[in-house]
């Protein structure tokens, strides 16, 4: 079975083609992915309006690329899932438009998939995948949340954030120390030539007992931090951007060791954006190997936002018979939609 996926939840367009079997893991058969950053990046972030509208203009000559990349003929789709949400709603309604225009035409069947169930399932197309159960680290731009993954579409939460995401966290503070959009990555790598111990940032909710987190204080005490150094923050920049990645490393790095002390689980999926982070990789690694416990992420680039997640969390939905594809093309999307919801 072939499953198209279309992700326009935010500021990617991506397509994807996956190939299911009755036995077997689903595969990637081809993919292909347009960031829109560099026509946000003259605003400082994300435009809602102009993302729906560049969404427009990707979202079929992506599909075709797959197409021919797999040489794989329209007519053979079995199944078009797209992203149902969360994300911006103008953005979402494109991917979902073009979805079931594309099912109705074709007489296939259409299946909105859930975008971080797309994150958390990501691994199972690496190399080394995950087995069930196992502890999710979800960190992208707009969540950060600790699950417990029984199977798919069995997921319990955990803790999550009170107030921004780790992702956030990065952006915003990158921002204010003038490292423009996307932050994480740009702070990430000033982040390599500074000392992560030069400032004392604040670790919100690390001793708090239990898993939430907070991450909206750290960016006040960065933007306090960047007064205070004044005229010296160029020359301090980078041990600025050290300290503060450091702060957030630390509290998701505590924070998984701590959910799966909890839950006796010896395996940990880690997904999303800030999953493509050097130093969170690192610590993770070091910490989950003195406990025994085994790791897994996505491929770097399958890391943030793409369409082979959506594509195999539809293939993966459908092989273990938790949801089916319809031909009601009468489509809505979810722009809020917790997981724990599926
Ligand atoms: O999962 P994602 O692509 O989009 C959402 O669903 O939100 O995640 C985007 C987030 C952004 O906040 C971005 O700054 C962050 O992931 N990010 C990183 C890195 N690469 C992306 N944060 C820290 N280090 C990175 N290398
Ligand atoms: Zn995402």
């Amino acid at each position: 079975m072939l499953v198209l996926g279309i992700e326009s939840s935010c500021d990617e367009t991506g397509v994807a083609l996956v190939e299911t079997t009755a036995s077997e893991r689903p595969v990637l058969r081809a993919d292909a992915l347009h960031s829109q950053i560099e026509m946000h990046q003259a605003y400082g972030g994300v435009v809602p309006e102009l993302a729906s509208r560049d969404h427009i203009r990707r979202v079929l000559p992506l599909a075709e690329a797959v197409l021919a990349k797999a040489e794989v003929g329209l007519s053979n789709v079995d199944v078009v899932a797209y992203t149902r949400g969360p994300g911006l709603a103008g953005a979402l309604l494109v991917g979902a438009g073009v979805a079931c225009a594309l099912g109705a035409a074709l007489g296939k069947p259409v299946l909105g998939v859930h975008h971080l169930e797309g994150h958390l399932l990501s691994p199972f197309l690496s190399a080394d995948p995950p087995e069930f159960p196992f502890i999710a680290l979800l960190v992208s731009g707009g969540h950060t949340q600790l699950m417990r993954v029984e199977g798919v579409g069995r997921y319990e939460l955990l803790g999550e954030t009170i107030d921004d995401a780790a992702g956030e966290a990065f952006d915003k503070s990158a921002k204010l120390m003038g490292l423009g959009y996307p932050g994480g990555p740009a702070l990430s790598r000033l982040a390599e030539s500074g000392d992560g111990k030069a400032f004392k940032l604040p670790r919100p909710l690390m001793h708090s007992g239990n898993l939430d987190f907070s991450f909206a204080g750290l960016k006040t005490a960065v933007l306090t931090q960047a007064k205070k150094l004044g005229d010296t923050l160029e020359a301090n920049k980078a041990d600025l951007a050290a300290s503060t990645q450091a702060a957030i490393v630390e509290v998701l790095v505590k924070k998984s060791m701590a959910a799966l002390v909890q839950s006796g689980l010896k395996r940990l999926v880690v997904a999303g954006g800030v999953g493509a982070n050097r130093l969170l990789r690192a610590d993770l690694n070091s910490a989950c190997a003195r406990m025994g416990v085994r790791v897994h992420y996505p491929e770097l680039h399958l890391c943030t936002d793409n369409g082979a997640m959506i594509a195999m969390a539809a293939a993966m939905r459908l092989q273990a018979g938790v949801q089916t594809a319809n031909r009601s093309y009468a489509f809505d999307v979810k722009p809020r939609w917790p997981l724990a919801e599926l």
